[in-house]
């Protein structure tokens, strides 16, 4: 038996349970916006919906129940967050990043790129991850040293990629609007494409992201400026037990760490994430403003 397994369980279950609160809003008027959905603005063109407040909700008392003593992050409820500012490291102990939906503009629109992430992390390590696309029916599961699983049967991260030339990359393009954050995010993207990146995408969400490149489906994932350690946490367990890296797109092999606030990613095998950060070269927009 390998560790985790029943915060892995318990993250499986609560995220069946979400898929199924999620599916409840879906509209069925196929292509246009998801009217049922109850949007709010957070700020700029970051949104908020019924949806995610409701699964948030269901969420944590699932976690609270089976474990009290644990601290849970989850991306609406700020007044339960353990305090933290931007680029702070997590503290030790018993820690549940909670995504009620990545990629809330996805699912205004109804663009099936939609995923509840549940991670789980113990000190300052994210040990088990749970990502489930209610739209797609796709569970992708790891528990640290028991590997990545998508709905029940083990995947791999891409390994033909050895280049950007052999690479399916795909790159969010986040909330900030800032001219600046635009002007560089283009230039990368620019830099990619001249050195003959194979495909270029954006999902609109960075857990569903993750899972992809854990199983094999994208070569490569890179953002500068996700929105919270809430993205990252379930995703980061499934890449790193598929055998995979995720590394802080500003430092150097430097592996993401769980902080608080807006950070930086770049997941895949070592040889692609290699070479899609030394043709980007490193982010100068500083996320800590
Ligand atoms: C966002 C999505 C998006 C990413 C942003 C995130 P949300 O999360 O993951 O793809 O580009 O950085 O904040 O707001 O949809 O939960």
């Amino acid at each position: 038996m390998t560790n985790y397994q029943s915060q892995l369980s318990l993250a499986k279950e609560a995220a069946k349970v979400a898929g199924e609160i999620i599916r409840s809003y879906h509209s069925t008027s196929v292509g246009r916006s998801n009217n049922s959905a109850k949007v709010n603005v957070k700020s700029g063109v970051d949104l908020v919906t019924e949806a995610d407040t409701r699964v948030e909700k269901v969420v944590t008392d699932m976690i609270k129940n089976a474990f009290p003593n644990d601290l849970i992050v989850g991306e609406e409820d700020q007044a339960e967050r353990p305090k933290g500012g931007q680029g702070e490291n997590f503290p030790a102990g018993s820690i549940w990043c909670v995504d009620p939906i990545d990629g809330t503009t996805n699912f205004v629109h109804n663009y099936p790129f939609v995923a509840v992430s549940i991670g789980f992390i113990h000190n300052s390590v994210p040990r088990v991850g749970v990502v489930y696309n209610p739209f797609t029916n796709c569970l992708y599961e790891a528990a640290e040293g028991s590997g990545t699983l998508m709905n029940g049967k083990p995947v791999r991260i891409d390994t033909d990629a050895t280049s950007i030339k052999d690479c399916l990359l795909v790159n969010n393009i986040g909330h900030l609007r800032n001219d600046d954050f635009i002007e560089e995010s283009s230039e990368r993207i620019q830099k990619w494409l001249k050195a003959g990146l194979r495909g270029f995408r954006a999902s609109g969400s960075a857990a569903q992201n993750l899972a992809h490149v854990a199983s094999g489906q994208v070569s490569c994932y890179f953002e500068h400026g996700f929105g919270g350690p809430w993205d990252v946490a379930a995703g980061t367990v499934l890449v790193r037990e598929a055998g995979g890296v995720v590394w802080d797109a500003r430092g150097d092999c430097d592996d993401l760490k769980m902080t608080f606030g807006k950070g930086s990613v770049c997941a895949g095998s070592r040889q692609v994430v290699e070479d899609v950060l030394k043709i980007a070269g490193k982010p100068k927009f500083d996320l800590n403003l």
